[in-house]
């Protein structure tokens, strides 16, 4: 039986092989930035590819389907960008609306309306919606002006054919070694998904894993079990890369101050916090980083915290920055979350475009003095447990394409338990 899907918001099509590995093929994949979709194409040779805006692209989309293919898609995969459903700002755009002002929108969370277009179009049996938690609380501006709830509006322009609730899950609960929260909301129109849904059951599978071993669940997949066996690197010149692993398990270079500071971090903590390592003192007491709330409840680093020893005067190895002239350090602006080692013991934190940026919220390894290579982000997203080529006409994309690709990815194998239990309720 073919199973034809549609990936709307395709990237480079990481979580269309969730799709794959479960006979779904994916015949039409759609994409704003070329190189990503120049990706797809080389991995889904046989899909057509529509690379550009769905605003404008959305009625060749419809055409291309009806002209080529007998009846409904089995499945639309669409997966709009995050960056815009941030918390921030939503309370304050609310708030202006109802005083009647026109607040400021973000333009990317109306991106769900061409694809509902789509949707209904060609009213796939299934539907799998993917995003930040946030999404739950994104209002936006719908084509008669009105700030409507997105979840709402999806339901509303759906219809009462479509069944399902939006769900929010952590990846690490389906076995990826990763914490990653994300909403999922599956819809169908399938007669056996209502059923399953008047029984009490859901259109999403059972967590596979959880913090600790159940009956049911296996505890997480720890960053040990994940990359533990991974040959060791570190982020200096001639030992910062290996060979095999496709050339990817390599990182980027940290200069020798980022290093001082980095290989004197412990497990799980960050650099912020690290103790006096003068021989004569090694003084362990030294006040650690913090943060706290303004008059406006903002979280705000706190600025006293000291860069030299209390006790000997030595200086600490925080992070820090020079003034040019003079030559004086003081302590970097950054929360306790930046230069900050993940656990061993524990699921990687979530990936982003900048899990290779060390500033950055929990990225460093945890023992060794670097990030996490490229080679470890395809494994931590689980796109290494599946057949996925970075090459294009024989050539390494970049790592920044590489990076992008992996951070914006939603995990092959959230889609692919998913996928198997939408055709186990569709059979
Ligand atoms: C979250 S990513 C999708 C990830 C993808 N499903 C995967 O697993 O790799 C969202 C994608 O939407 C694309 N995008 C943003 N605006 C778009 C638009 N107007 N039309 C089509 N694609 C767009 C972005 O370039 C980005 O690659």
């Amino acid at each position: 039986m073919t199973r034809n899907a549609i990936s709307l918001f395709s990237s480079s099509g990481v979580g269309d092989l969730g799709l794959k590995a479960n006979g779904i093929e994916t015949v039409i994949g759609c994409e704003l930035l070329e190189e990503r979709m120049g990706l797809f194409h080389s991995n889904y040779p046989k899909a057509k590819c529509f690379q550009g805006d769905i605003w404008t692209l959305k009625n060749e989309i419809i055409d291309h389907y009806k002209e080529n293919y007998a009846g409904e898609p089995f499945l639309i995969l669409a997966t709009p960008p995050c960056q815009g459903m941030s918390s921030n700002g939503m309370g304050k755009m609310l708030s202006d609306y109802r005083k009647g002002i026109r607040p400021k929108m973000d333009e990317r969370n109306r991106l769900m309306i061409p694809a509902l277009d789509i949707i209904n179009a060609l009213r796939p049996e299934w539907v799998i919606i993917e995003n930040v938690a946030n999404m739950a609380n994104t209002f936006i501006e719908d084509e008669n002006g009105e700030l409507v709830n997105l979840i709402a509006y999806i339901k509303q322009k759906l219809g009462s054919d479509y069944c399902g609730e939006p769900a929010v899950i952590d990846a690490a609960d389906y076995g990826v070694p990763q914490h990653r929260k994300r909403l999922i909301f599956v819809l169908s129109r399938n007669a056996n998904a209502k059923k399953t849904l008047q029984n009490g059951g859901r259109l999403i599978p059972h967590f596979t894993h959880s913090d600790e071993d159940t009956l049911f669940t296996r505890r997480w997949v720890t960053l040990r079990e994940a990359i533990g066996g991974l040959p060791a690197l570190r982020a200096e010149k001639g030992k910062n890369s290996v060979a095999g692993y496709d050339g990817l398990h390599r990182v980027p270079l940290l200069d020798e101050k980022k290093l001082f500071w980095v290989d004197n971090t412990k497990e799980g903590d960050s650099a912020f916090n690290n103790q006096c390592v003068n021989p004569q003192c090694g003084y362990q007491k030294n006040r650690i980083h913090g943060a706290s709330q303004n008059t406006d409840g903002i979280n705000q680093a706190h600025t006293d915290t000291p860069l030299y020893c209390e006790k000997c005067g030595a200086l600490l190895p925080r992070p820090w920055v020079e003034d040019a002239k003079t030559g004086e350090k003081r302590l970097m602006k950054g929360f306790v979350s930046a230069y900050r080692r993940m656990k061993w013991d524990e699921p990687a934190s979530t990936l982003t475009q900048n899990f290779q940026y060390a500033c950055s919220d929990k990225k460093l390894h945890p023992s060794q003095s670097r990030v996490l290579s490229l080679y470890e982000g395809l494994v931590l997203q689980s796109i290494a447990d599946y057949d996925y080529s970075f090459c294009v006409d024989g050539k390494m994309c970049s790592d920044g394409l590489i990076r992008d690709t992996i951070g914006e990815s939603v995990p092959p194998r959230v889609i692919d338990l998913i996928c198997a239990h939408i055709i186990k309720i569709s059979s």
